[in-house]
């Protein structure tokens, strides 16, 4: 892989959480020097919002009059991660125990999802309006942010070895516990009445269980080449 190529369009990425979405997704927008964008940060900086407010996420009509109020602002740099709500740099925050339990109800109130989509949307435009790329990443960017997208991967994993990745990256011990909430948040994301998490007609599907990190990138590097989204800098050729 070359560190000049660029890429052009959209790359949508989604799947449940623990499939490597993130970092492959990042370091694919920064090996081809394209932008990249965690809608799910999004999500989680809405949450955020809501619980600040003393909210229950439960309550749909409460949560969307809050996060209507809510300026969520999300950086598209891959190398710099960055979530603002409401000025506040809240990027370690959103990461937390309490964020991750409330925002799979946060992120099924039909009003948050039209919010967000329609900001995701311009950041989109905006990335690729002159010929750039974005690398796009959450549960449902192939089948309504960008349905037109001109790669769609959907990566998935067994739910054991998501668990045993989590546990690693956040350094917890009990493996079943984080399971079980990886369990639970797929079966809430996935069974949502609106934009449930589900593969594109179109999309590629990739298991990772199996592939490290720079498995994943390679092939998701290689799929982007023969749709003609790499452009090689060197040789002014895609
Ligand atoms: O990718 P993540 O774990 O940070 O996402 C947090 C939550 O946000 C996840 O439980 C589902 C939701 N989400 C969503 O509904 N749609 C997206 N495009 C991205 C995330």
């Amino acid at each position: 892989m070359q560190q000049d190529d660029g890429l052009r369009g959209v790359v949508a990425v989604d799947g449940p959480a623990g499939t490597g979405k993130s970092t492959v997704a990042r370091r694919l927008a920064a090996s081809l020097g394209a932008r990249y964008l965690d809608t799910g940060a999004m999500y989680r900086a809405a949450t955020l919002g809501v619980l600040r407010a003393g909210v229950d996420p439960t309550e749909s009509t409460a949560v969307s009059e809050v996060v209507a109020q809510c300026h969520i602002e999300v950086g598209t740099d891959p190398d710099i991660f960055r979530v603002l709500l409401d000025g506040e740099d809240v990027s370690r925050e959103i990461r937390g125990p309490a964020v991750t339990l409330a925002v799979s109800p946060v992120s099924a109130v039909s009003p948050v999802r039209e919010l967000l989509v329609a900001e995701q949307r311009r950041i989109i435009v905006d990335a690729t309006a002159a010929g750039g790329g974005i690398v796009v990443e959450g549960r449902d960017i192939g089948t309504v942010v960008v349905p037109d997208a001109p790669l769609k991967v959907f990566l998935t994993a067994t739910a054991a070895q998501r668990a045993a990745r989590r546990a690693a990256q956040d350094g917890v011990d009990d493996v079943a516990e984080i399971r079980r909430a990886v369990e639970r948040r797929d079966r809430f994301d996935s069974s949502r009445a609106m934009s449930p998490m589900c593969a594109a007609a179109d999309a590629v599907e990739l298991d990772t269980t199996a592939l490290d990190v720079d498995a994943v990138l390679g092939k998701l590097h290689e799929l982007a080449v023969v749709r003609g989204l790499v452009v090689l800098a060197a040789r002014g050729r895609t």
